[in-house]
């Protein structure tokens, strides 16, 4: 879903701190058809990655779903602030969803993408 559109194997694109992340999955029938993950870089902050809805589920706010139920998972843990690093594509879905654009746009993985941040309640 993610890397395989930009011409790189599934092998090569794991983090190193996928272990260590919070993995949020949607399921159907035990199939996964969206994922978002969560990794703690601070006392109170941490970084929402690899958000990825199936292509035939998206636009039923299935994303919208994942990511504020892991704001919930993580708030209830303590964290504070969410970072996160957006393709330019995908800043509309994650303003809809409260998060701000803040620096300048850099290149990730071959393609545009903005800082983008929210503070949890
Ligand atoms: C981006 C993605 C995760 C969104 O998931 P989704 O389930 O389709 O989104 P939702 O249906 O929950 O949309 C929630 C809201 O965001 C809006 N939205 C969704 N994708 C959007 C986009 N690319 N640009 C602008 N707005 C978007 C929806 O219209 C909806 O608005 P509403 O609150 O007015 O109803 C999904 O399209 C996807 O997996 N894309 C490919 C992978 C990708 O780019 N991941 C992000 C990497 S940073």
């Amino acid at each position: 879903m993610l890397r395989a559109p930009l011409g790189h194997p599934l092998e090569a694109t794991r983090f190193p701190f996928e272990a260590e992340s919070l993995h949020l999955l949607a399921l159907d029938a035990g199939a996964a058809v969206g994922c978002v993950l969560f990794h703690p870089e601070g006392p109170a902050t941490g970084r929402l990655f690899q958000m990825a809805v199936e292509p035939a589920r998206q636009g039923q706010q299935l994303g919208r779903q994942l990511v504020q139920a892991l704001e919930v998972m993580v708030a209830q843990r303590g964290f504070r602030t969410v970072t996160l690093h957006a393709r330019e594509t995908a800043v509309g879905f994650y303003a809809r969803l409260g998060y701000e654009v803040v620096g300048e746009p850099f290149v990730e993985v071959g393609i545009a993408h903005r800082h983008m941040r929210r503070n949890l309640l």
